[in-house]
């Protein structure tokens, strides 16, 4: 029997894509997100076209204080043990910082960082109890340099970077793998949330899921989609950051 997958950010994008492939692989998943019709319809789309799949739909907006302990309440109520989790929910949000909706910000912060690190510590803790798991912490190729005019978005995945690459270490000696995700730009619903243009060479969610899948399952560190998402690191961090700033003041 292969251990529960929970994906938070589940019914669009790289989420809906990593419980599509962890289906087709036989796990049963756990679909985590916020827009119940949205996540309903990503549900019975898996369902409809991977025959026998165990599928289980979680509503939970997961950027408001508190909402983590209602999520693991919810996984406890069903009396199941989490062997993988995926935290993946994410928004972003471009433009000048001083002239942005402050409480837009704080939803981000709160979703991006604080309920990521809430959620693992409830699931982590299972998972030593059980001395096996499996966490994958979806940050971006924002992590690794400042972002002006999208500022606040890759500080949160510079967090999430910082903090996965912790936790790794200390997790090793109870028997679990965490990963980091650094995907660049993907096609997917963020760009338009995130109120920026999907770029040109943005990579298909399916193909960032399916390099953020072997990475994970092979135990993989941080996880790098695209040559030219690596490439691009090869860059002086200066000039990476005064081409973001060049990129995004202008929208
Ligand atoms: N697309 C990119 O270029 C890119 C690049 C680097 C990293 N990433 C990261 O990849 C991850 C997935 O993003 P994506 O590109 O797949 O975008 P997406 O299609 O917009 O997916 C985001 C997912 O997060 C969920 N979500 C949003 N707000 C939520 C909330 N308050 N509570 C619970 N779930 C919420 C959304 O579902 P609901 O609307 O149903 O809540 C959706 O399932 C994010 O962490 C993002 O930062 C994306």
């Amino acid at each position: 029997m292969k251990p529960y997958v929970l994906i938070t950010g589940a019914s669009s994008g790289i989420g809906y894509e990593f419980a599509k492939r962890f289906a087709l692989e036989g796990y049963p998943v756990i679909m985590v997100s916020s827009n119940d019709e949205k996540l309903s319809r990503a549900c019975s789309e898996i369902k409809d076209h991977i025959k026998n799949c165990e599928i289980i739909k979680i509503v939970q907006d997961l950027s408001k204080r508190g909402v983590s302990e209602e999520l693991y309440h919810k996984v406890q109520d069903l009396n199941i043990e989490v062997g993988i989790l995926i935290n993946n929910a994410g928004i972003g949000y471009a433009g000048e910082f001083i002239k942005s909706e402050i409480r837009q910000q704080e939803d981000l912060m709160m979703l991006n960082m604080n309920n990521l690190v809430l959620l693992t510590h409830y699931i982590a803790k299972d998972m030593v109890a059980n001395k096996s798991g499996k966490i994958l912490n979806v940050a971006s190729n924002g992590a690794f340099q400042p972002g002006p005019y999208i500022g606040t978005y890759y500080a949160t995945k510079s967090f999430v970077l910082s903090f996965s690459q912790a936790l790794r270490r200390e997790l090793k000696s109870y028997g679990i793998t965490v990963s980091t995700l650094c995907p660049g730009e993907t096609v997917s619903d963020f760009a338009r949330r995130a109120g920026k243009q999907q770029l040109k060479f943005s990579m298909p969610a399916r193909k960032v899921a399916d390099v953020g899948y072997r990475g994970l399952m092979k135990g993989k560190n941080v996880i790098l989609p695209g040559i030219h998402n690596k490439a691009a690191l090869l860059v002086p961090k200066k000039i990476r950051s005064l081409i973001i700033a060049k990129v995004y003041g202008n929208i």
